[in-house]
């Protein structure tokens, strides 16, 4: 039997990656698989939190028990954040791969090749980081990113920590083809304001347990 210690928590988690339209058949995209994410929403829900797993497009199973929103797009997924959290979470982690940018301007209709040209020109702009922003509407009590780098990790990770704000960041390196990636082990590099702490590279499901273990004990001293 597992202790129900996080009973009574609410946990909001983001995974997988967002899909912004081109046209109605076309997408912009990216290889998430959503694994660390469901592992992570798995664990909490063993040890008794309400989970609201928001996802992108993905094809792992939810696991039993927990709400899940499905969302395709960058403002879909923040929507369903702010909705989800409209009282103000435990925990939230943004597991998700958000695409950075969208088109300016999705057409509604199929876009059609251009006979008299090799070229297309797209208008991309910028998401909305979702992550920031629930930090600046205190969405939740604490609020844990993700950093998938590949160089300089621990560097980036801690600007990318104070920049948006949040109270831990988990860094891996997708630049090694073993972990990340839709690989099932993961090692990642835990940072906070105060430590820095590296598991053991791991299954996803015995990592998530490590560090929904990390964010609890966090939780109580901060
Ligand atoms: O893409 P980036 O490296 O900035 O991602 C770091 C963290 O910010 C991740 O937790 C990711 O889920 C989140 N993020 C977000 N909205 C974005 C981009 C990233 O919430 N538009």
């Amino acid at each position: 039997n597992i202790e129900q210690d996080l009973a009574g928590q609410h946990w909001v988690i983001t995974a997988g990656p967002t899909m912004e339209a081109i046209d109605p058949v076309r997408y912009i995209s990216n290889h998430s698989s959503g694994k660390m994410g469901y592992a992570l929403a798995s664990s909490a829900l063993k040890r008794g939190a309400a989970v609201t797993l928001i996802s992108g497009p993905v094809q792992c199973i939810p696991p039993k028990g927990v709400n899940l929103i499905s969302i395709k797009s960058a403002d879909e997924m923040l929507a369903a954040c702010e909705q989800a959290m409209e009282k103000q979470a435990d925990v939230f982690i943004g597991a998700a791969a958000v695409a950075d940018f969208k088109m300016k301007i999705a057409t509604d209709q199929k876009m059609k090749k251009k006979s008299d040209s090799d070229e297309i020109q797209l208008t991309l702009i910028k998401n909305p980081d979702i992550i920031a922003t629930l930090v600046q509407h205190n969405r939740s009590k604490i609020i844990v990113g993700f950093a998938a780098e590949t160089q300089n990790v621990i560097e980036y990770a801690k600007g990318k920590l104070e920049r948006k704000g949040l109270d831990i960041i988990i860094a891996n390196d997708v630049s090694r083809s073993d972990i990340g990636f839709n690989q099932d082990e993961n090692q990642v590099t835990v940072i906070t304001k105060e430590k820095t702490w590296e598991p053991a590279k791991a299954a996803k499901s015995e990592l998530a347990n490590q560090l929904v273990n990390f964010i609890h004990e966090h939780t109580q001293t901060n």
